[in-house]
């Protein structure tokens, strides 16, 4: 099946009891056993259920891979994968992650043994120079949260392998639209799929997809342990949106082209990123590993925050909100909003200013997203 196909297709036929084409919900807590030691496939919710088990076959096949197991948030997928992990493993982490992956390395997986080191995983040299004898994996985010970093996957593959290094990828600014990074030697890929693959700011969910069989037994021994999993309504919600996921994408990636040209020939944008700029510093990696740069865009004025408050504060169509990769256009500001909780010093070093605008430009029509960016620029 080619990637459209598998995006609408894959792993979904119509029930066998109605021919419903739209696959039922099974919204059920358990099942009835034909008889002792025996079931049908399914004992209890959080071990498994047949709509999780779809969307986590659609969601693998079009990331190409062979596993997926879902859990509640794009957080819990992370968590996850720390599993894999014992007190005393060390992490080499990219710097720049959202804020809430180095909240929950930082102030809670260190009070279980585990470290972290973080690297600008740009330069695959930074993240071999910080692999110490008990370093256990590479966790790497592409394109970053929010600086938009691109870091090359095939050169960092192929360190982890040299180390033998479990090798974890949160892709989900990419989504495998963009990038699949099982393709570079990853072990295993996560997305929150509260993003582009759900779209439609309709549900918080996640994923973790990977070929490695070792890898999916401990994330389905944690799925059945911890239960930190999706409900079905969830999984059914993910599933019917992500049927357009191909589509949303070309136009998302459109529109982020056209604002981030706005943006970056606009007099009071002192700065943009933007993967599909010349301009940005890892442009070439990006358009040799990428196959589009998606709708997420940051940048700041020349005012400063002042400045970026007023626009944040002044625009009417874009909505000022957390979260991204949904239909509509959302402006965020990391530093008081999803970067909160990372120390101004630290985040001043990863050259996340207070100033910074992260934008996730929707599918609306792009002159009515520009329209808004000029009029409250013009209040800036
Ligand atoms: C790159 C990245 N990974 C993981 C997450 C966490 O996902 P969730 O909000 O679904 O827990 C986010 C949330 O913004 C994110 O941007």
């Amino acid at each position: 099946m080619k990637f459209d196909t598998k995006v609408v297709r894959a792993g979904i036929k119509p029930d066998p009891t109605t021919g419903a084409i739209v696959p039922p919900m099974y919204q059920t807590a358990t099942y009835v056993l034909p008889e002792v030691g025996r079931d049908l496939g399914f004992d209890y919710t959080r071990s498994a259920n047949p709509t999780r088990q779809l969307m986590e076959e659609n969601l693998a096949a079009i990331e190409g891979g062979k596993y997926g197991a879902a859990f509640a948030s794009g957080m819990a997928s992370v968590d996850s994968c720390m599993k894999l992990l014992k007190s005393g493993d060390h992490v080499v982490c990219s710097d720049d992650v959202y804020g809430g992956v180095s909240r929950h390395f930082d102030n809670i997986l260190v009070n279980y043994g585990l470290s972290f080191t973080y690297v600008d995983s740009t330069d695959p040299a930074n993240v071999e120079g910080a692999i110490k004898p008990e370093t256990r994996m590479i966790w790497i985010e592409t394109p970053t949260n929010p600086l938009l970093k691109i870091t090359d996957l095939y050169a960092v593959g192929k360190i982890a392998k040299k180390h033998n290094l479990f090798y974890g990828v949160d892709s989900t600014f990419a989504t495998p639209v963009y990038l699949r990074p099982l393709e570079y030697g990853a072990d295993m890929v996560v997305h929150s799929t509260t993003k582009y693959i759900s779209g439609h700011n309709q549900l918080i969910g996640g994923i973790v997809i990977t070929n490695r069989e070792d890898i999916f037994e401990e994330m389905r021994y944690v799925q059945k342990t911890i239960g930190a999993v999706p409900s079905p309504f969830d999984c059914w919600l993910t599933l019917l949106g992500v049927k357009t996921l191909h589509l949303r994408m070309e136009k998302h990636s459109q529109n982020g082209q056209i604002v981030a040209q706005f943006l970056e020939n606009h007099p009071k944008v002192a700065r943009v990123t933007y993967p599909g700029l010349e301009s940005h510093l890892q442009h070439t990696i990006a358009k040799e590993q990428m196959s589009g740069y998606t709708g997420m865009i940051s940048f700041e004025l020349t005012g400063g925050i002042q400045a970026g408050k007023k626009l944040m504060n002044n625009v009417q169509l874009c909505s000022l909100a957390e979260s991204l990769g949904a239909v509509e256009t959302m402006i965020t500001h990391p530093a008081t909003m999803t970067h909160v909780d990372v120390p101004r010093e630290e985040r001043e070093a990863r050259g996340l200013t207070d100033g910074l605008v992260r934008i996730s430009v929707g599918i609306e029509d792009p002159e009515d997203i520009i329209s808004d960016l000029k009029q409250a620029l013009e209040k800036a």
